[in-house]
């Protein structure tokens, strides 16, 4: 079975979480890995599972506006390294361009945000599960949010074990589901 797990990452932690989580999925046989800059849309049209995450800003999905008052920010912190693709095009701007071709294929989000209430901090991933469910995929599992100490990172203690761990959960769920049919 073939994976593709698409990011969008400013500062590289969700990057970094997209990283673990192909690893969990490595199972399955052939996972892909890209950032959305480099991922046509089409392009994942065949994995019988996509997994979509991105940063949370401003309680969802990043805009142009964010990431360039981000990247804006981010030039004046000499110890901050940008991701090369930081400024975009962002998960929002892709699904735009992604064809309705979802069928019914399985699929997940995932998003990184900071440490708090959920309610406080909103999240990227349920954006992008409701876009994943406009383009007819088929969720597997609910959106998962992945925390950071801080606006720019790092990633929580435990956080890359737990989305590794995660990429193997979804894994399994995956192959149960084509066992079943
Ligand atoms: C412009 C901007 C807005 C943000 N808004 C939120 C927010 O509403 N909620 C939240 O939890 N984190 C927010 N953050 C923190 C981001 O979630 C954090 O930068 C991200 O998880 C880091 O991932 P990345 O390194 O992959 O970009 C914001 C960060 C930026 C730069």
């Amino acid at each position: 079975m073939k994976a593709f797990v698409v990011y969008e990452s400013m500062f590289g932690n969700t990057h970094e979480i997209a990283e673990a989580i192909a690893e969990g999925l490595d199972s399955l046989g052939e996972v892909e890995l890209g950032s959305v800059a480099h991922v046509a849309p089409e392009a994942v049209a065949d994995a019988e599972l996509l997994v979509i995450g991105g940063p949370t800003h401003m309680h969802g999905m990043s805009r142009p506006t964010s990431r360039s008052a981000a990247a804006e920010a981010a030039a004046t912190d000499d110890e901050l390294e940008m991701e090369p693709d930081a400024t975009g095009p962002g998960l929002r701007e892709w699904f735009s361009r992604m064809p309705k071709t979802g069928a019914g294929r399985l699929a997940a989000a995932f998003d990184t945000r900071l440490d708090k209430p959920a309610l406080l901090t909103g999240s990227a991933a349920k954006g992008i599960a409701k876009q994943l469910r406009r383009h007819r995929y088929e969720a597997l599992g609910e959106p998962e949010s992945f925390l950071v100490e801080d606006s720019n990172g790092p990633l929580m203690e435990g956080e890359r074990e737990r989305a590794r761990r995660w990429g193997a959960q979804l894994a399994d769920r995956c192959r149960a589901l084509d066992a079943a049919e």
